[in-house]
């Protein structure tokens, strides 16, 4: 598959050689089109994991070269990281995967993977990256509670999930509280075995990037859907697995009440933004929200993509998962001040093109 090339990119003064990892994947996929289309010159390794892979791997990303190879491996980084100016890294193991027999895999591929990158860019004299981070690392979004202002509530318990009571309470004075948008500087607190390994992918770069004068923009993504997301695996987010299930003439099951939100951000939106960071002045390491910076419910997503296919109306189960945070929005000033980057793709919109695009299997 190849593609038309963009303009030379014009902002550094010449082209740039960009390194995509996980480039076959989902995000990775979009990401890569865009650069070429920006002018870069992409050269893309992806190891074709069983999680996001079935069958060979093409020979090429929209024209630029594919090398199947594990990120973990350093004689294969050393290859991959010759002439190249950025390292855009995008592979990983998602989600929230089956059980913790995945969490060696998780760690391997998420950390040792950045680790081995990073030590083989020091010695190579690459020095920067565009690293792609996840909201997970904050764990429950932003709250305000009427009496105590912003307050962090704790992981909800089992006993207030199975009686209903989705809504975290101030953990002060048990008040209701009123949602906010999460900035990059609210405290981190991962809550799963994946968003830990995402927190560790941050610092480990910024360690790099101390020690190097690297710089890295680590992109938070937010809840990214869009044609070629993987099909309904335990490894895909909630959008693929409601658009699976319309896809097979069942009802998308939304659990708690529906009223969890998220921010929905469509992953043409997602690959711009890293062109953004690759062109970009960072310094140091700068961590980014991407997101369209509107809540969306899952209820009101299940109901948008249910419409748009004039499928089964979405059945609200009651169920929970314990791992699940009831609300996280995120604040996209920081993004539109130092990337320049806006979300364009709005959710009614996004989700009437997801409803008929092609999913990956
Ligand atoms: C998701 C991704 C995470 C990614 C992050 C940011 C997964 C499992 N999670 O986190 O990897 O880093 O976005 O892009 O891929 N839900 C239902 N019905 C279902 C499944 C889920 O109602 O069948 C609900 C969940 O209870 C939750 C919400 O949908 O409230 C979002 O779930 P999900 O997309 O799985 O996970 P996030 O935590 O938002």
């Amino acid at each position: 598959m190849t593609r038309e090339r963009g303009p030379a990119a014009s902002t550094v003064g010449r082209v740039t050689h960009v390194l995509v990892t996980g480039g076959a994947g989902f995000i990775g996929t979009h990401v890569t089109a865009a650069l070429l289309d920006a002018g870069h010159e992409v050269r893309v390794l992806d190891s074709a994991h069983p999680a996001a892979h079935r069958g060979p791997l093409p020979r090429d990303v929209h024209g630029a070269p594919l090398v199947r190879g594990d990120v973990r491996d350093s004689s294969t980084v050393a290859g991959m990281l010759q002439g190249i100016d950025v390292v855009v890294h995008q592979a990983a193991m998602v989600g929230l995967g089956v059980d913790l027999n995945d969490l060696p895999d998780y760690v391997g591929c998420n950390d040792l993977g950045t680790a081995v990158l990073l030590a083989g860019m020091a010695r190579q004299g690459v020095h920067r990256l565009v690293l792609a981070s996840s909201m997970v690392v904050y764990g429950e979004g932003a709250y305000t509670c009427p009496q105590d202002g912003p307050v962090r509530p704790a992981a909800r318990e089992v006993s207030a999930l199975a009686s209903r009571r989705f809504e975290p309470a101030c953990p002060l004075c048990g008040s209701e509280l009123t949602p906010d948008l999460v900035d990059e500087d609210a405290r981190l607190d991962p809550r799963s075995v994946y968003a830990a390994t995402k927190l560790a992918q941050e610092h480990l770069s910024a360690a790099w990037a101390r020690q190097t004068g690297g710089s890295v923009a680590a992109l938070r993504y937010h809840n990214v859907y869009g044609p070629g997301m993987p099909k309904d695996t335990p490894y895909s987010g909630v959008a693929a697995i409601f658009r699976s299930s319309l896809e097979a003439g069942r009802a998308p099951r939304v659990f708690e009440d529906g009223g969890q939100r998220r921010d929905f951000v469509h992953v043409s939106d997602v690959a711009r933004a890293n062109v953004a960071a690759l062109d970009a002045e960072v310094t140091g390491f700068r961590p980014f929200n991407v997101a369209s910076g509107r809540a969306a419910t899952v209820g009101e997503m299940a109901a948008e993509l249910a419409g748009a296919v004039d499928g089964p109306r979405p059945v609200v189960t009651g169920e929970f998962r314990l791992g699940d945070v009831r609300h996280i929005v995120a604040s996209p000033a920081r993004s539109a001040a130092e990337l320049g980057f806006t979300a364009s793709t709005a959710l009614a919109a996004g989700m009437a093109e997801f409803a008929h695009a092609a999913l990956r299997r």
